[in-house]
């Protein structure tokens, strides 16, 4: 009883999955990481031949789309739910620079959205969920009880989206990286279909100085005063 949707969104790499994913454990909720699920269409769409030379056949992509089956599955080893798509775990390949470099682009595409939208708010039809990625408090739950807006100075994401492929071993350039923040920060909030706003009733929140335990004490404060609040109006 008393439970809420809680949507977290930002920009890239503003470490909005590790305290999503935090926050879910702590409070018993379960966590979607819905950049995951346009990360595994835009594989789909590199597997398929439907993106040449950067260049994407929608209309290959767009017919080919029922044929993505996308599930979460929850790993007890590592405590939080994997990718996989048409029954492969696609967890680390996800991932990849390769596939950073395409999602945006994918992300634009209406039919791609209303697929997943739709899964999404299927997944969270219950409540007890923590979303993570660009339109949930706007376009997935607009009347999610809590809504957070991550943001953080773009050479600070960089810097921990390099670290973080460095120590995955993969091979890549700081300045690479900081491009491609810069480039899918321009393309999330400029497209034409669910840009990436800032809600009106979600609270600000820029983690540029702040380590992984304060966002997450700071965070999990704002749930349980919402739940709490929540419980008393039941
Ligand atoms: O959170 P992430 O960096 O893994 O997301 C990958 C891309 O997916 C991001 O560039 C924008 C897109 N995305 C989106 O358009 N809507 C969402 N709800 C989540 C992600």
């Amino acid at each position: 009883m008393g439970k809420i949707t809680i949507a977290i969104d930002g920009y890239s790499s503003t470490g909005k999955s590790t305290i999503a994913k935090e926050l879910a454990k702590s409070l018993n909720y379960v966590y979607v990481d819905t950049g995951a699920m346009y990360r595994a269409i835009t594989l789909f769409a590199i597997e398929n031949n439907c993106i040449v030379d950067h260049e994407i056949d929608f209309k290959k992509l767009i017919g080919l789309l029922p044929k993505a089956k996308l599930k979460f599955q929850f790993n007890d080893e590592l405590g939080f739910s994997e990718m996989f798509l048409n029954g492969k775990n696609v967890e680390k390949e996800i991932r990849s620079m390769r596939v950073s470099k395409e999602v945006s682009k994918i992300s634009v595409i209406p039919e791609v959205r209303e697929k997943l939208v739709n899964m999404q708010r299927e997944m969270g039809n219950s409540k007890g969920i923590v979303m993570d990625g660009r339109d949930i408090g706007t376009i997935v739950f607009p009347n999610a009880e809590l809504k957070i807006f991550m943001t953080a100075s773009p050479d600070i994401r960089a810097s921990r989206r390099y670290k973080e492929l460095i120590s995955r071993g993969e091979n890549v350039e700081f300045e690479e990286v900081l491009k491609n923040v810069r480039e899918r920060d321009y393309i999330d909030s400029n497209r034409a279909s669910s840009p990436l706003v800032k809600a009106q009733d979600a609270i600000l929140f820029d983690n540029s100085d702040m380590g992984l335990k304060e966002q997450f004490e700071r965070i999990h404060y704002y749930a349980l005063q919402v739940i709490d609040k929540n419980k008393k109006n039941a």
